[in-house]
């Protein structure tokens, strides 16, 4: 059975992972409608796809419409803190469907360590989009991608490194700072070696994590996760390097914050607070763009085909405020969803060890 849409009646208390309660309740703000009759969502009538750009070669104008954009999220917080477009009540929704907020089958709902990994993203960058697009009216509006797979993307992409702008977020690991090369394949621990190798053992572990491990599906999604059974494997890529970029750019775990509160990764490093760092959205661009990349490169690299998987559901609110379910047979498309990457080239194809 595929695991349905979470039920906003059963949201509950999360648990900060490896660590407390959340203090504070992350499930979304009530519905305008019952739960039981919010509607499929059927995609807008569209006549321009939005591409999105690599965040390292963006130019000031795109930054400023950006910042923009994300300051006026900033302000429902304030102005109205149960709209479901708040940039707090966004990063709420990682929180509730990722800490425990909600029970199905008996079981704390997970999205991560599954194959549900890569459409929930999807969906999840879908609609904040729209709604950034929505508060700057400009529905061409997409997204940046954190372009980590490419030497000039191993780095911090220079625009969040811009102290009191929206997209700065105090909550981050202060050594990620000022141009330092990225380790892709790195829990915590760093290796001393030159910029020049780190780029390239960082090609070689693309190579690995895309081509070498992961000649079919399941060893792409990650293990199978259906109504009361959820063995959590992850796939290739969210294992690596998704979870090290999230670690790179959180604050280091058990370190003291300012106020003297204990740091749990925050905010990149831990699931409930990783969506308070608008560079969340900008490394999942990235891992949803491997998606692509990775079905490109042919042999066995396709969609699943299970069904429990393809009639799996999640539900958003959309930018006007509307409840919607959505299932992930929707998204596996993602010009038919009314969006691309600019293409950028994969030099780690060529990186075979
Ligand atoms: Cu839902 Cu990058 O984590």
């Amino acid at each position: 059975t595929p695991i349905p849409s979470p039920d906003l009646k059963t949201c509950g208390r999360a648990t900060i992972s490896d660590g407390p309660l959340v203090p504070y309740t992350c499930c979304p703000p009530p519905m305008p409608t019952n739960f039981d009759t919010i509607p499929y969502y059927k995609f807008p009538s569209m006549t321009k796809l939005r591409i999105r750009p690599p965040a390292h070669a963006v130019d000031e104008e795109y930054i400023a419409k950006y910042n923009l954009a994300i300051s006026r999220m900033k302000d429902l917080d304030k102005t109205d803190p149960l709209n479901p477009l708040g940039f707090k009540q966004q990063a709420n929704i990682h929180c509730a469907y990722c800490n425990g907020a909600y029970i199905i089958g008996g079981k704390e709902l997970q999205v991560h360590n599954s194959w549900l990994f890569f459409p929930f993203h999807r969906w999840y960058l879908y609609f904040y989009e729209r709604i950034l697009g929505k508060l700057i009216d400009d529905p061409t509006f997409a997204l940046p991608y954190w372009n980590w797979d490419h030497p000039k993307g191993m780095r911090l992409p220079p625009m969040f490194d811009r102290e009191g702008t929206s997209i700065y977020d105090e909550r981050r690991n202060q050594q990620v700072r000022n141009g330092t090369v990225m380790d892709l394949g790195s829990f915590g621990d760093k290796v001393q070696t030159t910029q020049l190798q780190l780029m390239s053992n960082n090609l070689t572990l693309m190579y690995r994590q895309m081509v070498t491990n992961a000649p079919c599906p399941l060893l792409f999604f990650g293990a199978p996760y259906v109504l009361g059974n959820n063995v959590e494997a992850p796939g290739t890529i969210e294992n690596i390097p998704h979870i090290p970029v999230h670690i790179w750019a959180g604050t280091v775990r058990g370190s003291t914050f300012p106020n003297g509160d204990t740091s749990y990764g925050e905010d990149m490093g831990n699931f409930y607070s990783a969506g308070l760092d608008p560079v969340f959205y900008c490394h999942h661009g990235n891992v949803d763009r491997m998606w692509n990349e990775w079905k490109a490169i042919g042999g066995k690299r396709r969609d699943l085909s299970e069904k429990d998987w393809l009639n799996s559901e999640f539900f958003f609110y959309d930018e006007n405020k509307k409840p919607y379910r959505v299932k992930v047979r929707d998204c596996l498309d993602a010009k038919k969803m009314g969006y691309d990457y600019a293409p950028m080239p994969t030099p780690w194809r060529n990186f075979k060890p």
